[in-house]
């Protein structure tokens, strides 16, 4: 196949990231509080580990997590630097408080809150002028998938979220395949529908920019990953790592984050 190369230079070389992503959980000292619960389940050197909580509790949870190697995300933010959005998170905002990733696009804020793929290239491209590192997140509905439509989908997410973006730039970026059927239902893709989609998602990188790129980038899976399908999962050349919700609010993502062991 043609991204085997791709996946031969890179896979060994990509440090796997393994995000919580809290969504609308806990208060900020409820958050305090799991931090502290999580700080020794999740140590493992070979991981980089990120907590994505609500705006709110940015601030208590990088002071929580100063000092381990817990790096602090925010689950949104705006694209504008400042000014009359009422209820928006500037991504100054996030910096200044030592906030290092931001989810950008979830299947969440595209459904509810009226996301589409061209506010995520600009979030996209407003996280990189501030130096966060964006989770760009893509995924296909049911009914795609069982059109036979789920990776021309993906392709055309991943283009436009990308638009303009560097090859440097997207060298750093994280992609989130998370297939909305998946989310939060327990019903988590087969290790062989994650890896294909995946392997897809770097092809396409590999075409807009170059094989370098595509080797460098990092692209998780998410949905349902729990203790149990980690290891399998994260074990597929082109899964570097997961997007978890459920099973991040729990003692399980020690688990999680040390797939491995
Ligand atoms: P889940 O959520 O792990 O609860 O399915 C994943 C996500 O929405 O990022």
């Amino acid at each position: 196949m043609y991204q085997i190369g791709i996946q031969k230079r890179g896979s060994m070389s990509r440090k796997k990231i393994i995000a919580g992503n809290w969504k609308m959980n806990k208060t900020p000292s409820e958050t305090v509080q799991l931090i502290e619960e999580l700080k020794p389940l999740v140590k493992n050197d070979e991981v980089d580990v990120v907590f994505c909580v609500p705006a709110i509790s940015l601030g208590v949870a990088v002071e929580t997590a100063k000092g381990t190697n817990i790096s602090i995300g925010a689950e949104n933010m705006f694209y504008e630097e400042s000014g009359a959005y009422t209820g928006e998170i500037a991504p100054g905002m996030l910096t200044d408080l030592g906030v290092k990733y931001v989810i950008i696009g979830h299947s969440e804020r595209r459904e509810y809150f009226a996301e589409t793929d061209e506010t995520v290239n600009k979030k996209v491209l407003k996280a990189y002028e501030h130096g966060i590192t964006p989770i760009i997140c893509c995924g296909e509905s049911l009914k795609q998938r069982e059109q036979g439509i789920t990776i021309d989908w993906i392709r055309q997410q991943v283009k436009i979220a990308f638009l303009n973006v560097t090859a440097d730039q997207a060298k750093t970026a994280v992609i989130a395949y998370e297939p909305i059927w998946a989310i939060g239902t327990g019903k988590v893709a087969t290790t062989e529908q994650a890896q294909e989609v995946c392997a897809a998602i770097r092809a396409c990188i590999g075409e807009i920019y170059d094989a370098k790129t595509a080797a460098e980038i990092r692209i998780q899976y998410g949905g349902s990953v729990s203790a149990a399908s980690a290891p399998e999962l994260f074990a597929q050349p082109d899964i570097d790592g997961g997007l978890v919700g459920g099973a991040s609010l729990k003692p399980d993502f020690g688990k999680i984050v040390n797939y491995n062991k």
